[in-house]
């Protein structure tokens, strides 16, 4: 637990859903931490309802500005980076192919060509997700030697941003002092999330105004996990490859376990009954874009090698996050404390 204090923390993307709690988590466990990205993408927002910036510092610049990155890193001087900054929807991928790619690729080339002339990097995770895969659209999960693949934009930028990992690893960073890996992670839920075209908060927010809520495909199974098990995860990677390095310098899964995907319809009707509403579905028949069918990860790599496993049930990973939403609804203030609570809890079953 004393790993992370005093260590110098960069994190990309800290103004997102993500990067928010990673920056609230690193805070608590005592990192400096220096963010670097864009404004926060929806309003409302985590990073502004929870304080985030209130103990770190902040910058706001884009990923695809190298110059600024490269003098972001000189100045100073992190030993560990997250790398959580991109155009992270798929819908909205498919409306902007080109700045999908700009931000998602060259903007991970830019970072990793940034850390290459950095003195003080030692540990980098890039965090891109479980859709970089080849999507066979069968029903075994996936395993970090499978192919990387990718139908939409997004997809397919995450799959390039792994490509772009393992040849920086291999052409650069290997037998140096930079220990590089990657983090395919699913759908994460969890409170602060008010994205567009993401399942929960569509609920939320229909909840909220109780009005029935438009769903693509109520029968598409799909699995659920709370934003901290594969922070945790991320974390666990860091650590791992500062203290043992290049034996972590790889791809790692971190997904939920199967009791943890229902369909699409059973989550809303789960959330509505904690919220104590009876929430109308209303199955929205436009024409829709192409969308992955199941996509599972197989993840006993990080829980063999890394000794990490999925700590949340589904039932209380969807209270925290009703109990997280009812939270902001009905007082709206504290929510930094409401925030850390959840943080303290989970780090209280990691330990036990
Ligand atoms: N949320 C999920 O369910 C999920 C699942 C799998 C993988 N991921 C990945 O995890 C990471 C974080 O996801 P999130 O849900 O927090 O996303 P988010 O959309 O909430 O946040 C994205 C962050 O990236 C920043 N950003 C976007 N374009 C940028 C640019 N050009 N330059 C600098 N910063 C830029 C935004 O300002 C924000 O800080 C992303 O890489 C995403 O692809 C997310």
């Amino acid at each position: 637990m004393t790993f992370w204090c005093g260590k110098k923390v960069l994190v990309t993307g800290h103004t997102g859903f993500k990067g928010s709690w990673l920056c609230l988590w690193l805070q608590k466990l005592g990192a400096e931490v220096i963010g670097y990205a864009l404004e926060a993408p929806t309003v409302p927002n985590l990073f502004k309802v929870a304080q985030v910036e209130e103990n770190m510092m902040s910058i706001i610049d884009d990923i695809r500005n190298k110059d600024r990155l490269v003098s972001v890193l000189k100045k100073y001087k992190p030993d560990i980076v997250f790398h959580l900054a991109a155009q992270s929807l798929v819908r909205k991928s498919y409306a902007n192919p080109v700045e999908t790619f700009e931000t998602n690729v060259m903007g991970t080339v830019n970072l990793l060509d940034a850390i290459r002339f950095s003195e003080s990097i030692r540990v980098v995770v890039n965090i891109t997700s479980d859709k970089c895969y080849d999507n066979k659209e069968w029903s075994w999960g996936y395993r970090e030697i499978d192919s990387m693949g990718g139908y939409d934009p997004y997809s397919c930028s995450k799959g390039c941003s792994e490509l772009v990992t393992n040849s920086f690893r291999q052409s650069y960073f290997k037998g140096k002092d930079i220990h590089l890996a990657s983090a395919r992670a699913g759908n994460v839920i969890g409170g602060g999330d008010w994205a567009e075209d993401r399942l929960v908060p569509d609920i939320i927010k229909s909840l909220i105004k109780i009005e029935p809520v438009s769903i693509r495909n109520p029968f598409a199974v799909r699995p659920w996990q709370h934003v901290l098990e594969p922070l945790n995860g991320y974390m666990m990677l860091a650590e791992a490859m500062w203290q043992h390095g290049e034996k972590y310098s790889e791809p790692w899964n971190f997904g939920p376990d199967d009791d943890h995907v229902i369909t699409v319809g059973e989550l809303t009707n789960k959330l509505s009954s904690l919220w104590k509403e009876n929430l109308e579905i209303k199955k929205d028949i436009r024409k829709q874009p192409h969308e992955a069918t199941l996509l599972k990860l197989d993840c006993s790599k990080a829980k063999l090698n890394l000794g990490w496993y999925p700590k949340l049930n589904l039932e209380d990973t969807l209270i925290w996050t009703t109990d997280w939403y009812k939270e902001f609804t009905w007082k709206s203030e504290g929510m930094k404390e409401v925030t850390i609570k959840q943080i303290e809890a989970y780090d209280k079953l990691r330990r036990d």
